[in-house]
C-alpha cells in the first residue's frame, strides 16, 4: 500500500505518516515544497532512528500519484489544492482530515464550509474521486509519538462504500485503532464540527483525549466483521 499526503509536512500529516510508516505503509509525504517535505522526512526518521520507516518526501503532485491519498491541508486550502490536482486523483480513494475550525476569543469554533463539510466540498471538487473523511479526531502528536499506542476509535465516512472499505483497511492496520463505519458523507459536518469539541476539552483539561464508542461490536478488532454486514443505504 502506497498513500501520498497532500500537506504532509504540518503536524497531522506528519504525524500520520509516521504512524503509518510504523506499520509497513509506504508513505510519500507531500508539501507545495520538495525540499520541505524531504526536510520533514528526515526529521521523522531522525526521531527514530531503531525503525526502519518507508518514508519519502516529494512535492503534492508527486505525492498525489500515490494509490491512495490523504488531504491534510488547513481547510481553507483544501478544495483549490484537490481541484489543481484533480487529473491526478481521479477514480481513487481520497480520505480528508481537514476540520474547518476557527479561534474565536478563547475558544475553538467549528465553521460551516461549503456543503457542511470540508469531505463534501472536497467530493464536490473531486466527482469521480471516492472521498472520504476519517481520522479527523486523533491529535497529531499521539499520531507522532510511535513509542506509544494511540488508543480510538476512528470515525469514517463516505458516499461510496470501497472508500468506507479502504479506508477501514488503513486504519485496521494501525493497533489500537478501530475503523467505525459512520455512513455517508452526511455524517461529515458532525465528524468535523465535534473536533472543535475535542480540542476544546483537551485545552481545559491539558488532555490529548481522543474518542471511544461503547457498545459498537465491530468484530474481532474493528470495521472487518461489521462493515460485512453494513447497509449500503447512503454508500454507492
Ligand atoms: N493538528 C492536529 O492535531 C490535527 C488532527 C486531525 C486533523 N487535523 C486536520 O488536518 C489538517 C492539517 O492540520 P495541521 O495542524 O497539520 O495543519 P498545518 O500545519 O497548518 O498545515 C499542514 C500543511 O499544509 C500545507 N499548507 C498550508 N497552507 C497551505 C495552502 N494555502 N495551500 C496548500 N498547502 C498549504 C503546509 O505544507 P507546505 O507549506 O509544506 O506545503 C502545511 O505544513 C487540518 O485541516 C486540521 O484540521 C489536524
Amino acid at each position: 500500500m502506497h498513500v501520498g499526503i497532500l500537506g504532509g509536512t504540518g503536524p497531522a500529516g506528519s504525524g500520520l505518516a509516521a504512524r503509518l510508516a510504523s506499520v509497513g505503509v509506504e508513505v510519500t509525504i507531500g508539501s507545495r515544497s520538495a525540499e520541505r517535505a524531504q526536510q520533514t522526512c528526515a526529521t521523522v526518521k531522525q526521531r527514530w532512528p531503531d525503525l526502519d520507516l518507508a518514508l519519502d518526501g516529494a512535492d503534492n503532485e508527486a505525492a498525489s500519484q500515490a494509490e491512495l491519498v490523504v488531504v491534510a491541508t488547513p481547510w481553507d486550502a483544501v478544495t483549490s489544492m484537490a481541484a489543481a490536482l484533480a487529473d491526478h486523483l481521479e477514480d481513487k480513494v481520497i480520505i480528508s482530515m481537514a476540520n474547518a475550525i476557527a479561534m474565536v476569543g478563547t475558544e475553538l469554533q467549528p465553521l460551516i464550509p461549503p456543503r457542511g463539510s470540508m469531505a463534501a466540498a472536497l467530493q464536490a471538487v473531486l466527482p469521480t474521486s471516492l472521498v472520504a473523511g476519517a481520522f479527523h479526531h486523533l491529535p497529531a502528536r499521539s499520531l507522532a509519538a510511535l513509542d506509544h499506542p494511540v488508543d480510538s476509535d476512528v470515525m469514517i465516512c463516505s458516499d461510496h462504500l470501497a472508500a468506507i472499505q479502504a479506508t477501514s483497511n488503513l486504519v485496521e492496520l494501525v493497533p489500537d485503532l478501530r475503523p467505525i463505519d459512520a455512513g455517508s458523507l452526511s455524517s461529515a459536518a458532525a465528524i468535523e464540527a465535534f473536533t472543535a469539541v475535542l480540542l476544546q476539552v483537551n485545552r481545559r483539561y491539558r488532555s490529548h483525549a481522543t474518542i471511544r464508542l461503547r457498545g459498537v461490536k465491530t468484530g474481532a478488532k474493528g470495521v472487518g466483521g461489521g462493515l460485512a454486514g453494513v447497509e449500503t443505504e447512503g454508500h454507492q
